[in-house]
C-alpha cells in the first residue's frame, strides 16, 4: 500500500509517499480501506517531536489518527462491525495511529459507523476534534442547558464543533475568532461573536459559566477573567494553568487530553443524524501534499479542517 512516511523529527519536508507493507490486524481490530484522513495540530507537534507522547515513537513513522473508510477485514474477536461497513474514528491516540495510509488496522472500539449525512472527507475531518469538543463540554465542563459558554477560537477545527455541540446541549454560546471568520462563526449558531483582534473578551464579558479555550497560551488568562466564581475553564492547548489558578483560585481550571471512544462517536452520530452538527472541511488535498497541509495547519489560521486522500 501507499503511505505518507515521516523520516525524521523536524519540519514538514521530512514527509514522502512510499510503498510499505499492508498492516496486519489483531483479533480486536478491523482493517479499513482508508478513503480520507484528517490532520490535527497534534500531528505537527508529533512530527516536530515536541508533543510529550512523541517520545515513544521511532522513525520511520506513519502519522495520523483521524480517518474514514470501509472495513475490508475483521479480527476474530470483533462483533460490532462487518466487512463492507463504512466507518470513521480516531485510531490509537496518542499511540501511533498510522492513518496517513491506504489501509489502517484499527481497534474496533475506536470506531463508529460513518453517519449517512457525512461524506468520507467530513467523517475523516471529525473524530479527534469532535471527541475533544464533546469530552471538554460534557465529561469535564459538565455543561447544562441554560448556561453560558465562551468558545475561544470558534472558527478552528475543535472550536467550530464546540460551538455547535454547546448549542445542541442548550447553552448560550459566545465565540471568538478574527473578523474574517465572523460570518462562518455566526453560521454555526453563536449568540454572540467577538473579534479577538479588536475586542478584549475580559472587557466585555463576565459571569460566564464555562470557557472552552481552544486557543491556548495567553488566552487562558483572559478566559479565566470572564468566569463567574465557581465557573470552569477547560483548555486543550498548552498554557500555564497553575498561574491561572493563582490569579483565580475561585474557579476550576483544567487542561484535558482527548481519549478515543467509539461510544462517544455513536452519541455524537445522533446529533449529526439530527442535522445539528456541520463538519467544515475547508480543504481536501492529495496525500502527496502532506507538507503543505502541515504548513497551513501550523499557521494557526485554518478555518474548520483539512483532509487528504490517496
Ligand atoms: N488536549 C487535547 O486533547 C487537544 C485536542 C485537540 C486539539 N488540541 C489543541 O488545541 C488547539 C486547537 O486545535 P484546532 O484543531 O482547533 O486548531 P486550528 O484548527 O488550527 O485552529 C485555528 C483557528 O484558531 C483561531 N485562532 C487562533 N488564535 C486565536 C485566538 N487568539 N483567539 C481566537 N481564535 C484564534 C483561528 O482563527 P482566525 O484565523 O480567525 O484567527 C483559526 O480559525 C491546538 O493547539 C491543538 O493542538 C488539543
Amino acid at each position: 500500500m501507499k503511505a505518507v512516511v515521516l523520516s525524521d523529527w523536524g519540519d514538514a519536508s521530512n514527509f514522502s509517499v512510499q510503498d510499505v507493507p499492508n498492516p496486519a490486524i489483531r483479533p480486536n481490530e478491523v482493517l479499513v480501506r482508508v478513503r480520507a484522513f484528517g490532520v490535527n495540530p497534534a500531528d505537527f507537534k508529533t512530527r516536530s517531536g515536541t508533543a510529550p507522547y512523541a517520545k515513544a515513537y521511532t522513525h520511520p513513522i506513519i502519522l495520523g489518527w483521524d480517518m474514514a473508510g470501509d472495513i475490508v477485514a475483521v479480527g476474530s474477536e470483533v462483533t460490532d462491525f462487518q466487512q463492507g461497513d463504512a466507518v470513521y474514528g480516531m485510531v490509537n491516540f496518542p499511540e501511533p495511529g498510522q492513518a496517513y495510509a491506504e489501509y489502517v488496522a484499527a481497534p474496533a472500539d475506536n470506531l463508529a459507523l460513518r453517519p449517512a449525512k457525512l461524506t468520507y472527507e467530513q467523517a475523516a475531518a471529525a473524530p479527534l476534534a469532535v471527541l475533544t469538543a464533546w469530552q471538554a463540554l460534557t465529561e469535564h465542563g459538565h455543561l447544562e442547558a441554560g448556561q453560558t459558554v465562551l468558545v475561544q477560537a470558534a472558527s478552528g477545527g475543535v472550536g467550530h464543533l464546540g460551538v455547535q455541540l454547546a448549542k445542541a446541549l442548550g447553552a448560550k454560546v459566545i465565540g471568538t475568532a478574527s473578523g474574517k471568520n465572523e460570518a462562518f462563526v455566526k453560521s454555526l449558531g453563536v449568540d454572540e461573536f467577538i473579534d479577538y483582534t479588536t475586542t478584549k473578551v475580559e472587557e466585555v464579558l463576565n459571569d460566564i459559566d464555562l470557557v472552552f479555550d481552544t486557543a491556548g497560551a495567553d488566552t487562558i488568562f483572559q478566559s479565566a477573567e470572564v468566569l463567574k466564581p465557581g465557573g470552569r475553564l477547560i483548555s486543550i492547548a498548552y498554557g500555564a494553568m497553575d498561574k491561572v489558578l493563582d490569579k483565580r483560585p475561585d474557579i476550576t481550571a483544567e487542561r484535558i487530553l482527548v481519549h478515543t471512544s467509539g461510544d462517544d462517536l455513536r452519541t455524537i452520530n445522533k446529533l449529526i443524524d439530527a442535522g445539528k452538527l456541520h463538519i467544515e472541511v475547508s480543504q481536501v488535498l492529495p496525500a502527496d501534499q502532506m507538507a503543505e497541509a502541515h504548513r497551513q495547519l501550523e499557521s494557526r489560521r485554518t478555518t474548520g479542517k483539512i483532509v487528504l486522500h490517496f
